[in-house]
């Protein structure tokens, strides 16, 4: 054998074996480059490692903890996540919570939406984007001006003139009620317009009944 060849062979021998030491398997993770890149310091949900002496040997942050710990030690089982409170109830970005009203017949919506008052203020910037939303979600039956001659009206009878000296004194809660689950013949939106919308479209149909 040359000198060439021997140094070679040296050469790739210790590749492979420096290869074999890369190898991961089982609970072996392997040798990993940089690997505060791959076990953040933040606590992560679903990783979740509690032996405080895993990954020592890499420690960067010299908290006196392995560098894979990523567990809290106030919690149960030193769980990461906790699931909230039982019958807890989520808020929106807004810290409103979900509408419960009761779906009921047409003529009971007063009564179950009296005390329903909007939490948006009569911005002119609210009015124009309910306007805006309204001609996307309800226009095509009520019509531009509410008069119920939107282009479904030629096809469909029964729909509301919201104009009309019946639908003049609705609250604002009357009409996100309606919105949400519909009314008589009208099909419910909850599940299309989200709250704040159906909010800013009653806004904007109390300021259309009000035009000339
Ligand atoms: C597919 C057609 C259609 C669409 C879309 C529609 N409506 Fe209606 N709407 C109706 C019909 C039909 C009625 C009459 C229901 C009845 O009296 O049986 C009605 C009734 C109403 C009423 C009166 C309900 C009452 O208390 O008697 C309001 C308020 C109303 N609609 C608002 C809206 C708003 C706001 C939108 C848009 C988010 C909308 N509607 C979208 C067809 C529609």
């Amino acid at each position: 054998m040359s000198m060439m060849s021997i140094r070679n062979s040296i050469a790739i021998l210790s590749a492979a074996v420096l290869m074999a030491g890369c190898k991961a398997g089982g609970d072996n993770p392997g040798r990993e480059y940089a690997p505060n890149m791959y076990h953040s310091v933040a606590y992560e949900p679903l990783s979740q490692i509690t032996d405080t002496d895993a990954g020592r040997w890499a420690n960067s942050l010299n908290n006196d903890r392995g560098e894979y710990y990523n567990s809290n030690g106030y919690n149960p089982y030193k769980m990461n996540m906790r699931e909230p409170a039982p019958h807890t109830v989520k808020r929106n970005a807004y810290g409103w919570l979900p509408y419960h009203g009761k779906n009921v017949p047409k003529d009971s919506v007063p009564i179950v939406t009296a005390g329903l008052r909007s939490p948006l203020d009569s911005t002119a910037e609210v009015v124009a984007e309910g306007k805006f939303l309204f001609e996307s979600y309800c226009k095509h039956c009520h019509g531009a001006k509410g008069e119920a001659d939107g282009k479904v009206s030629e096809k469909v009878a029964g729909v509301a003139n919201l104009r009309g000296s019946s639908y003049q004194n609705i609250t604002e809660g009357h009409i996100f009620h309606v919105i949400t689950y519909g009314a008589g013949l009208m099909g419910a939106h909850g599940s299309q317009v989200s709250p704040e919308d159906r909010w800013k479209i009653a806004k904007y149909v109390k300021a259309l009944q009000k035009q000339k």
